[in-house]
């Protein structure tokens, strides 16, 4: 397949979900890679919403380990519980957070940050990782975001 992306740049939030879901499928479609699918996701994630920040930390023992992503440099590690990557973990539940400085423990890995929506990657029942996005404006994720994203992961855990 062709590998360059429809983007749509001024309809809704949800008609941007509705074009670029399918066009991840395709992308990930026959292929068992798994830091290869996760790579394409954040790359069409960035390409199509153009947030700060969109990347997957993945499940190594008892840390999450920083995985395929997009935007600036990003710690490499994060505990159990810890910010909000590790609050979603540890909650096995999607975390939608307006204000990042309200968040207490909140790990800032770019001080641009203003807002965060991190959804668990569970596989079976056991959390295997976290799709993280970040955006510098305050509430920019919502529970469309939830929706759609929720439905990314889904695709990926089908390969
Ligand atoms: N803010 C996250 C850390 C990861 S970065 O945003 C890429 C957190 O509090 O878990």
């Amino acid at each position: 397949m062709a590998e360059d992306l429809n983007i749509l740049r001024s309809e809704s939030k949800e008609e941007q979900y509705r074009s670029l879901v399918p066009q991840i499928k395709a992308l990930i479609a026959g292929e068992d890679d798994l830091i290869a699918n996760l790579g394409n996701i954040t790359a069409a994630l960035k390409e199509q919403f153009g947030w700060l920040w969109v990347g997957f930390y993945i499940v190594k023992e008892d840390e999450l380990v920083l995985g395929p992503f997009q935007g600036p440099v990003a710690c490499t590690r994060i505990q159990k519980g810890k910010g909000v990557c590790g609050t979603a973990w540890a909650k096995a539940k999607t975390m939608i957070v307006d204000d990042v400085d309200a968040f207490p423990g909140h790990i800032a890995c770019s001080s641009a940050s203003k807002s965060e929506i991190v959804l668990p990657v569970i596989k079976g029942d056991v959390v295997v990782g976290v799709l993280d996005a970040d955006s510098e404006y305050l509430a920019h994720f919502d529970a469309t975001d939830e929706q759609y994203l929720s439905k990314i992961i889904a695709l990926l855990l089908l390969n």
